[in-house]
């Protein structure tokens, strides 16, 4: 069989190139090691972890805030098992739409592990053991990236887990220990936390979610605590141990000899993911990789061998699915003759925790290290009649503008609904509008989107209306 574009790997990434191939006319196979499509996003990633966000985060609200609402709940408790069959039935569905997606575009789907036998033959091993050769004109590689777990912190995937295995913890345990203050440790923390698991997070730097703006990662540390999470920030971990149904976390103070240790029920390993290129047979395509273990690829995300592409967690760059996604749109446009652009400064980053958090564009701390002029306007959801109204009151908004020209150079926002607001500013700053321009836009009232425009006008002249 000869294919115009073959795709290994069914993420977000290596998905959406098959369809955008298809549609341009590309005869295209894709490639899945897993009985599913969707690869880690839409199986253990995004959809699964925000399943259980939103569940968690309704029963907190009837928890804690129900009464203030006035409305009294008896015998309010968790049914954990229900949450994660839930979220196992979003996941399905979202799964399955996309082998009806497959088959709308004609797209045909080969399940086994893909490894190069050269550069446009490749070899799909199934799980029964057989084996099929297919031919391909260009190559998309798309195989994302798996958990790292260093050899210390004896990874047995039943108490020292990673997000794979809490995805699917059907008790609320008592005590969880989770290594790295990033993405992941604070979104699933923040999950068990809400129903009730004391989470002490061990995080090595001096804050958490360093990626992002400074100001948001302090407001987030200020709700997250109040929620109950205990942070050991400039902590690393030297060690684990199981001990029956425990786990003892052995922590050192960074740069010094203090060291204490954690029991818990589990503990969960989030320090970040590595690209996985495993039995891909790379060798046999001669594509390389650089230090990290990433493919290396050039600015068409080619590899360096001609007719082989790259995207997605496999690449440098964010891992993220909205990232992979756009990857995919890029290379299956390239391959057909386009000129696409992926502008990578206005990729949101988002955390879901609640308040939210999201920013685009440049942090405060990136114009200051790039002496590029800024001003700063600010704007805190208490002084917002629709925060309030919803008792949803932590956080800010804050957006950057360039001093003289008063371009938007950066948004970063904790909040509520963060994670959809900033499309707003995605939209402006892909327009490359100024401050003025946001604040003279009429923005429905009373939403959230207000504290975007008076932190907009607090940056056009310190002009916002409500504070
Ligand atoms: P993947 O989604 O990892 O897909 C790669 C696929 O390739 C896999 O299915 C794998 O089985 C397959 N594969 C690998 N090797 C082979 C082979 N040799 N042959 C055949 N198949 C192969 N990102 C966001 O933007 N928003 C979120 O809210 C978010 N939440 C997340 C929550 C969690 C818990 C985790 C772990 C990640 C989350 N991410 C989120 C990150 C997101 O999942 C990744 O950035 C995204 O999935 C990367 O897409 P990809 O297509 O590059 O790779
Ligand atoms: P991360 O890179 O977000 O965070 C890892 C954290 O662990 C960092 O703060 C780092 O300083 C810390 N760390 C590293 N080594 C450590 C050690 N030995 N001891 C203590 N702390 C240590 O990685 P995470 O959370 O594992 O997520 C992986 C990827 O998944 C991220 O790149 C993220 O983009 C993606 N993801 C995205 C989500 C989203 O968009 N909402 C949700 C979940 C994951």
């Amino acid at each position: 069989m000869t294919y115009d574009v073959v795709v290994i790997g069914s993420g977000p990434g290596g998905y959406v190139a098959a369809i955008r191939a298809a549609q341009l006319g590309q005869k295209t196979a894709i490639i899945e090691r897993y009985n599913t499509l969707g690869g880690t996003c839409l199986n253990v990633g995004c959809i699964p972890s925000k399943a259980l966000l939103d569940s968690s985060e309704h029963y907190h609200n009837a928890a804690e805030k129900f009464t203030q609402h006035g409305i009294d709940v008896k015998g309010l408790s968790v049914n954990m098992k229900q949450m994660v069959q839930r979220k196992n039935e979003v996941v399905d569905q979202t799964v399955k739409g996309l082998d009806f997606l497959m088959k709308k575009n004609k797209i045909d789907v080969f399940t086994g592990h893909g490894s190069f036998v050269s550069p446009t033959r490749i070899r799909i091993a199934k799980a029964d053991g057989s084996t099929t050769e297919i031919e391909a004109a260009r190559v998309i590689i798309a195989t994302g990236s798996k958990p790292i777990t260093p050899a210390v912190f004896q990874y047995d995937k039943k108490r020292v887990i990673t997000s794979t295995e809490a995805l699917q913890i059907d008790q609320v345990p008592k005590s969880m220990v989770v290594i790295g203050g990033g993405v992941i440790g604070l979104e699933l923390g923040s999950v068990f936390a809400r129903l009730g698991t004391k989470i002490d997070v061990v995080e090595f730097l001096d804050r958490i979610i360093p990626g992002m703006d400074t100001d948001c990662s302090k407001e987030l540390t200020r709700s997250l605590k109040k929620l109950g999470m205990q942070f050991h920030l400039g902590h690393a971990v030297t060690g684990v141990q199981t001990k029956g149904k425990k786990v003892l976390v052995e922590v050192q103070k960074r740069d010094s000899e203090d060291k204490f240790t954690l029991e818990a029920d589990y503990c969960l390993v989030a320090i970040g993911r590595r690209p996985y290129t495993d039995g891909l047979g790379l060798e046999n395509a001669g594509v390389i990789t650089d230090d990290k273990g990433r493919i290396e690829v050039d600015e068409h995300l080619q590899t360096n061998v001609k007719g082989i592409y790259a995207i997605g967690d496999v690449i440098k760059g964010a891992m993220l699915a909205h990232k992979a996604e756009e990857e995919g749109v890029f290379v299956a446009e390239t391959i057909a003759g386009q000129k696409p652009h992926i502008d990578y400064n206005l990729i949101p980053g988002v955390v879901y925790t609640w308040p939210e958090v999201a920013g685009v564009g440049r942090t405060e701390e990136q114009l200051k290290a790039e002496s590029i002029p800024y001003k700063t306007g600010k704007f805190p959801f208490k002084a917002l009649g629709r925060a309030r109204a919803s008792m949803d009151v932590d956080g800010m908004v804050k957006v950057l503008a360039h001093a003289t020209t008063d371009e938007i150079l950066g948004v970063h926002m904790v909040g509520p609904r963060a994670a959809d607001m900033i499309a707003e500013a995605v939209a402006l700053m892909e327009f490359r509008a100024s401050a003025e321009d946001a604040a003279r836009m009429s923005h429905a009232h009373p939403t959230y989107t207000e504290a975007f425009r008076e932190a907009a006008l607090a940056a056009t002249d310190n002009r916002a209306i409500h504070v």
